[in-house]
């Protein structure tokens, strides 16, 4: 049976007991997939992880995200997080993928802008910087529990904007052409996620733009306050990164965020696959 150590006395823990090289038995899924529901970020030594290694053990999860057009993977199964340019060597701060990373550092669930949003998510480290380049998560789950009834009542039962082209103007407008804009229409989902049997959890984060019924400007003062709230030092596990790590997240249960390094000077490679939501919960 595999074991896990808690990193954070609310969320978070690190795995034991399971090759990420190997096929996964029917009874070590049954665990995974409880343990994810459970702990919302799960933490694995895979010092000998591949790009298909890497999407071989994603797929216990569930089905894999298409990469979309304009990230660095588009129409495959992996995302991938470099601030090395194709040539080999590290690309200038107006680098699409730089900027990109950048779009990073505001937390964020995963895909919540897609038609199917994200149920998980799982970063590999291939190359990390001496220093920062860390990746903090925030519980959602957590933060709701913690809120009071008031505020809870607020946007409980309400449904959110979630609008990629605003989002990502707000970084910077350079960050994508009119056609990715117009792939991805705002879509709308409920603010609070109910479908997680160890508690329900806030879903705003960046791409949230508005909440139906609630004016624009009052709005906008409510989900900063909250996605504030959430990232606030009560509810974030910050990972630092050792090369082979593979991170596992419920985008359903948590935000996350990179958080700055010398991204001129340092090398920083990390490869992402991303698990769908079932139809069951869209
Ligand atoms: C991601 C992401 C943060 C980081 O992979 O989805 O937001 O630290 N990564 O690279
Ligand atoms: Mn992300």
């Amino acid at each position: 049976m595999p074991t896990t150590t808690a990193l954070h006395p609310l969320f978070a823990a690190r795995v034991a007991g399971i090759d990420i090289g190997q096929p996964v038995s029917a009874a070590d899924a049954a665990w995974l997939r409880d343990a994810l529901d459970r702990w919302s970020v799960l933490v694995f030594a895979a010092p000998s992880i591949t790009d298909d290694s890497q999407v071989a053990f994603s797929e216990t999860f569930g089905t894999l995200e298409t990469t979309r057009a304009g990230a660095n993977g588009a129409g495959g199964k992996l995302i991938v997080l470099t601030n090395i340019g194709s040539n080999g060597q590290i690309a200038p701060p107006t680098d699409k993928q730089v900027l990109n990373n950048k779009a990073n550092q505001i937390w964020h669930h995963d895909s919540s802008f897609k038609a199917t949003p994200a149920r998980a998510s799982l970063l590999s480290a291939r190359e990390i910087p001496q220093a920062g380049g860390d990746t903090e998560f925030a519980s959602t789950r957590a933060a709701w529990q913690a809120m009071d009834p008031a505020r809870r009542q607020r946007v409980q039962d309400r449904m959110a904007v979630h609008d990629f082209g605003w989002s990502r103007a707000r970084v910077d407008p350079a960050l994508m052409t009119a056609a990715e804009r117009d792939a991805h229409p705002p879509v709308r989902r409920a603010t609070v996620v109910a479908e997680n049997p160890y508690g329900p959890a806030l879903y705003l984060g960046a791409h949230a733009r508005s909440i139906d019924g609630i004016p624009e400007a009052e709005g906008r003062v409510l989900i900063d306050g909250l996605n504030d709230f959430a990232g606030s030092g009560d509810f974030v596990y910050r990972h630092h990164w050792t090369a082979g790590d593979l991170v596992l997240w419920d985008n359903r249960a948590v935000m996350h965020r990179a958080t700055p390094f010398a991204s001129g000077a340092e090398r920083r490679h990390m490869v992402r696959t991303t698990v769908e939501c079932p139809p069951t919960v869209r």
